[in-house]
């Protein structure tokens, strides 16, 4: 069978102040979409005719030709979270591509090639997203720069839903509202990344770095009474670092849990609180 897959990815540090030209750190996660591909007598399409959505439609235009393929997809990553589902789409339909010819893109082919396909879900995407999921290595991103692969050990982390996605475009906007006055928040934001880089394989300090992070987060005025609850939830459950992740408003809690992550599952599914384990570092 013809098929390509890529995983989703998760911001660990340099949310919103990567907007300011600071980097921001990223993963991918071990959460994967795969797109499969049945030889199919007439047009392109999607085998699950239950999914209504235009942009994927559109984007199996942009990525497949046009005959030829009914196309299954499958995703463990939750949709509109904030974990790259989009961007995993997009790279596994490219990949998925290169089967039937048998080429295989290179980084930058895909990352090219994507950009139109992920500004469908994202109007004005940075790039980042999509490049994790090529990549499938840990990235520090600078706007406008290409992505510099970076190693990183596979930390265990817990993500917890607040149980609705954040509007990244609205929170981006409302930052930027509040500058100059958070000016030193997100400095203090883009600081914590770089000294994050000398520390990634000592979960202790990274988790400290994580946590201060959170703070700042919630002083530029992106984290919700639902996150901070999630975040108190997790480090009382023993999470060395936990903080929002990606754009806030909503959307995911990240917990670093190197201890393993049946404690902080345990206190989320006591509190009704969705929450899934995963792994970060290359994939
Ligand atoms: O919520 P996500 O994963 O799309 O991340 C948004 C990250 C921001 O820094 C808030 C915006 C951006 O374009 O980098």
């Amino acid at each position: 069978m013809l098929q390509g897959s890529a995983p989703g990815k998760l911001i660990l540090l340099g949310e919103h102040a990567v907007v300011y030209g600071h980097r921001a750190l990223a993963s991918p996660v071990s959460l994967n979409t795969k797109v499969q591909l049945e030889p199919f007598a007439g047009a392109t399409h999607l085998g699950d005719s239950s999914i209504q959505d235009e942009r994927l439609k559109q984007a199996l235009a942009l990525a497949l030709p046009a005959h030829g393929w009914r196309v299954q997809i499958q995703t463990d990553l939750p949709i509109g979270r904030g974990m790259g589902s989009s961007a995993a789409l997009t790279i596994a339909l490219l990949r998925a591509a290169d089967s039937i010819t048998g080429q295989r893109s290179s980084f930058d082919e895909l990352h090219a090639r994507g950009f139109p396909i992920e500004a469908l879900f994202h109007g004005n995407p940075s790039g980042l997203d999509h490049a994790v999921s090529a990549l499938g290595s840990a990235v520090v991103y600078r706007k406008e720069q290409p992505p510099l692969p970076i190693k990183m050990p596979p930390h265990q982390v817990v993500v917890l839903d607040t149980g609705h996605a954040g509007d990244t475009k609205k929170l981006v906007a409302g930052v930027a509202l509040r500058r100059p006055k958070i000016g030193p928040s997100l400095k203090r934001l883009g600081e914590l990344v770089e000294e994050s880089l000398s520390v990634l394989t000592d979960p202790k300090a990274l988790g400290l770095l994580m946590n201060e992070a959170q703070t700042h987060l919630e002083m530029i005025g992106v984290s919700t009474p639902k996150i901070a609850e999630l975040v108190q939830l997790a480090r009382g459950a023993g999470a060395l670092g936990v903080k929002l992740s990606g754009a806030g408003g909503g959307g995911i809690v990240l917990a670093l849990t190197p201890q393993g992550p049946e404690q902080v599952l345990a206190a989320a599914a006591q509190r009704g609180i969705g929450a899934f384990a995963c792994t970060l570092g290359k994939h």
